[in-house]
C-alpha cells in the first residue's frame, strides 16, 4: 500500500470516524480472501464501501474486467482516488443503502467493506435487501468482522432467512478479521 494512501485513509478516519470505522486499510490477505471465488465469466461484482480500493484490487486480480465491477463510496475524497487508479471501473459516489438502484441485475457477488454492523438497523436492511436484488439466486453477500459474531444483525438474518459460510481467521491484518459468505435460500 503506498504511503500516501495511509495518510488519506487515516485522514478520514480523523474526519468521518462513524463512516470509515477502521484503524487501517484492510491488508492483501484479508482482500484475497474477500475475493476467494469470484469468477471473471460470472457476471457483475459490486463492491460497498471501497475506500482506498484494497479490495478494489483484489476483486480486479481475479480477472474481472473494469466494467464488470460496481463499487460504491460515499466519501468524495476516496471516489476521486479511485477514478484516478481504476480507470474503466464504475465507481459510484452515493449511499449503500440505496445499492438496490444500481442498474445491475444477475450480480455473482456483493463485496463490502462496509462497517455494516456499527450502522443503524434499517440502514443495514436497505444495504442488505438491496444487495439481493442485485444478486443472482446463489449469489453471495460477502462481508468481514473483527468481532466474533456474524456481521449482520440477528433480526435481519432470521428475517430474510440468511444461511453463511465463514472463513478461517485472517490473522495478517489490523486487527485480525473473519469472512462471513451470506446467501439467501431460493424460494421454491
Ligand atoms: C472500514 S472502511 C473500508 C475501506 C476498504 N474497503 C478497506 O477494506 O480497506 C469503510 C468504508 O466504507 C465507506 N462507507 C461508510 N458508510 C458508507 C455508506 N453508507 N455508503 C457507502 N460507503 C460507505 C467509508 O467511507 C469507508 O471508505
Amino acid at each position: 500500500m503506498a504511503s500516501g494512501d495511509f495518510a488519506l485513509f487515516i485522514g478520514q478516519v480523523l474526519r468521518r470516524p462513524h463512516q470509515v470505522v477502521a484503524l487501517a486499510p484492510s491488508s492483501r490477505h484479508l482482500c484475497a480472501e474477500m475475493a476467494v471465488g469470484i469468477d471473471p465469466a460470472a457476471g457483475p461484482v459490486i463492491e460497498l464501501g471501497a475506500g482506498t480500493g484494497t479490495i478494489t484490487q483484489a476483486i480486479l486480480s481475479r480477472g474481472v474486467a473494469p466494467e464488470n465491477l460496481h463499487s460504491i463510496e460515499m466519501n468524495p475524497d476516496f471516489c476521486a482516488l479511485l477514478r484516478d487508479r481504476f480507470p474503466g471501473v464504475n465507481i459510484h459516489q452515493m449511499s449503500a443503502g440505496d445499492v438496490g438502484q444500481l442498474p445491475v441485475r444477475e450480480a455473482q457477488a456483493v463485496v463490502s467493506g462496509l462497517p455494516l454492523l456499527s450502522m443503524p438497523l434499517g440502514l443495514q436492511r436497505d444495504i442488505l435487501t438491496g444487495s439481493f436484488q442485485c444478486l443472482r439466486p446463489g449469489g453471495a453477500y460477502v462481508q468481514f468482522t473483527y468481532g466474533p459474531n456474524p456481521p449482520v444483525a440477528r433480526s435481519l438474518r432470521e428475517d430474510i432467512g440468511l444461511t453463511w459460510q465463514v472463513s478461517r481467521k485472517i490473522w495478517w491484518n489490523m486487527p485480525p478479521a473473519r469472512v462471513y459468505r451470506f446467501t439467501k435460500p431460493a424460494v421454491t
